[in-house]
């Protein structure tokens, strides 16, 4: 099965409900649409009615009982819970007057909406930048519990290959608990796709071949890691050829449960991360799908600001499919 019928399969029939806080454009516009009709999620689309009107009529869209929420008109009563949830949820750090600021913003009125449980995720980025999406997560929705921070992980996906690539996105350094966490969520991310993992922690190094800092910090995460998830098979420090390709495996790593073939690779920081996800796409020619966010409470999305309607479609297949998690 595809990747994303695999997704649709899981969300079908879970009357999942999801906001795009950019209803207004036409790209989110018409992904909401065909999700409804395909009858795989409810779209509640953020936005003032007439523009979202005028966008659909000028695109063809059937608007007909799609759920349409202008913050503007939000009722008083559900504006003053809001508000109320908000400065509570921000306590010590946002006054009650910088709440009611941050409200008039769409990101984050529609990430209370998740806190608030009254949709089960967010689909937002294709207008607003990265921060303006991940910022409001991070401040209100937070990690999940005994998780300390959320990271990005890529499906890199050609043919029937499947791999899980992270960090590649959201923290620019990891210190060993750092990455520790980010590799049993990247274990998560596979299973969601189901990917069964094998996670290496990714190095110049393999099984203290070198030395130095940057070495014993992936060896410190995979440790650690393997204290968090006694039953995930991991492994690092590993090279990538020796996570990789079975004859280098067993020779720089004889008996590792991972080497030479793992699925889920963990890098050591942002720059690594970032640079060998791309490499894997723009070289090797894998479609990379992400980031998707891991750890976070409740699943909140980042769109790219150069999306299609495809990429909507298939970014909130991801967001319902998380919230099923
Ligand atoms: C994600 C990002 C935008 C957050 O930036 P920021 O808002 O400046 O972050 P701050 O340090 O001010 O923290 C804001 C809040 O988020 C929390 N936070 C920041 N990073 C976090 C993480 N990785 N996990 C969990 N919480 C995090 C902070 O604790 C803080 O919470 P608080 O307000 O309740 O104290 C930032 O980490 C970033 O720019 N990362 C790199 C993104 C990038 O360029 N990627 C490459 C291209 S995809």
């Amino acid at each position: 099965m595809d990747l994303f019928s695999g997704l649709a399969a899981k969300i079908k029939g879970q009357n999942k409900t999801i906001v795009f806080p950019e209803g207004e454009d036409e790209r989110i516009l018409g992904a909401a649409i065909r999700l409804q009709n395909d009858g795989l999620l409810t779209p509640v689309l953020l936005g003032e009615k007439n523009q979202i009107k005028a966008t659909a009529d000028k695109n063809g869209f059937d608007l007909t009982n799609v759920q349409i929420i202008d913050p503007k008109e939000y009722p008083d009563a559900d504006k003053q819970a809001m508000l109320d949830a908000l400065v509570e949820r921000r306590k010590g750090k946002n006054t009650p007057e910088q709440a009611a600021e941050m409200l008039k913003d769409v990101s984050y009125f529609g990430t209370m909406l998740v806190y608030m449980h009254k949709v089960d995720g967010m689909v937002s980025g294709a207008v607003h930048p990265t921060g303006d999406t991940v910022r409001p997560a991070l401040q209100i929705i937070k990690t999940k519990p005994g998780s300390k921070r959320i990271s990005g992980a890529f499906i890199m996906q050609k043919g029937d290959q499947r791999f899980v690539f992270a960090d590649c996105a959201i923290n620019i350094e990891l210190d060993a608990p750092a990455m520790a966490e980010v590799a049993v969520q990247s274990a998560t991310t596979a299973k969601l796709f189901d990917i069964d993992p094998k996670v290496a922690l990714l190095s110049f190094s393999t099984k203290g071949s070198a030395k130095g800092e940057m070495v014993t910090k992936v060896a410190d995460a995979a440790k650690m890691a393997h204290e968090l998830a006694p039953d995930l098979p991991l492994d690092g420090e590993l090279q990538f050829d020796a996570a990789f390709v079975e004859s280098v495996g067993a020779q720089k790593a004889p008996g590792s449960a991972v080497a030479g073939h793992a699925n889920v690779f963990v890098f050591p920081d942002l720059q690594s991360g970032n640079i060998g996800y791309k490499i894997a796409q723009r070289l090797g020619g894998f479609e990379a799908v992400g980031p998707i966010l891991q750890g976070l409470n409740a699943p909140v999305s980042d769109l790219s600001r150069g999306c299609n309607e495809e990429d909507v479609y298939k970014v909130s297949l991801i967001t319902a499919a998380q919230s099923v998690e």
